[in-house]
């Protein structure tokens, strides 16, 4: 594989061998020379804290260097570069290149036009593959397997590119899922025909007291996607696990791919259930691996 652009072109196999890459780089966390002398280039045209900051802490500890743009407006984009034009320039100064862009499919594009490897770290609403290679590893890592979980997925599940990635990466193992979000924002209907053409049994419910996973997924409302801030406004603020929520959670892990804005309520991070702050950890060791297996690493 040259480019990781959608989980949808992994195998099941290809997953697993990223997680026992993940496994393999734990043991050089503490740095190695894997990657001296590779530059990556992190081009990001929308905010990002974990994503960029744990791919250039994955870099590094790797022995390599990085380069980048945490915003459009400090590139030549700001001056009307094309997207393909920065793609060509960037990879005249590294050997790969990690992308965040607002549009669907740019990540995609990017990867047309360039020679060297692409990773998307989120388009749109559309995928962001590494989270979800991240959340499946970091499922593994606590609960030890993926097949024969219930896992559920709660929140905007209608923009989530988080919840869309994992629902299509889940959709490889035998898991049953939960859904629940607001009204209007359900799961596209193209992924829900996706996991019945697939045979994986999902359930959509309308009360959290009606909860009972082994995994609890939670995303805030992607307020930047939608079109009409009148309907975020009619949703802001419709959920939120509180302590009185474990009576239904019980002893399920909460995940959430952050940044969190009101839907977990801060007095839960004391809880063992909360799982999120190690989850956006297991992305140094995650991105590593796909560094390194795509600049030619093998173990
Ligand atoms: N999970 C995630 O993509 O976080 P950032 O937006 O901070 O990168």
């Amino acid at each position: 594989m040259k480019d990781v652009i959608s989980i949808r072109d992994f195998t099941r196999d290809d997953m697993e061998k990223v997680l026992k890459n993940a496994h393999v780089m734990e043991g050089y966390m503490h740095g190695t020379d894997i990657l001296e002398e590779k530059i990556l280039a992190t081009l990001f045209f929308e905010p990002s804290t974990r994503t960029r900051l744990s791919f250039e802490s994955a870099m590094k500890r790797l022995g390599g260097k990085v380069i980048g743009f945490s915003e459009s407006g400090s590139s030549s984009v700001a001056k009307g570069e094309s997207l393909q034009d920065t793609i060509r320039t960037a990879e005249q100064y590294s050997d790969i290149i990690v992308i965040r862009h607002p549009k669907d499919g740019a990540a995609r594009a990017a990867a047309e036009v360039a020679s060297i490897p692409v990773i998307n770290a989120g388009d749109g609403a559309n995928q962001h593959p590494t989270q979800t290679l991240l959340d499946l590893y970091t499922i593994k890592k606590e609960l030890g397997k993926i097949d024969g979980l219930t896992i559920g997925l709660m929140g905007d599940l209608k923009y989530g590119r988080t919840v869309h990635s994992l629902v299509y990466a889940l959709s490889w193992y035998s898991v049953d899922l939960q859904f629940l979000s607001p009204p209007g924002l359900e799961l596209p209907v193209y992924i829900k025909e996706h996991l019945s053409e697939k045979s994986v049994k999902f359930t959509e419910i309308s009360r959290m007291e009606d909860i009972n996973v082994d995994v609890l997924y939670v995303t805030r409302i992607q307020k930047e996607r939608f079109p009409d801030i009148e309907e975020y406004e009619k949703v802001k603020g419709s959920y939120c696990i509180t302590l009185e929520s474990l009576d239904y959670i019980k002893k399920a892990i909460i995940l959430h791919p952050l940044p969190r804005v009101d839907e977990i309520s801060p007095e839960i991070d004391r809880t063992p259930n909360a799982l999120y702050f190690r989850q956006a950890r297991n992305g140094v060791p995650v991105r590593m691996g796909l560094l390194a297996s795509l600049l030619g690493w093998n173990q």
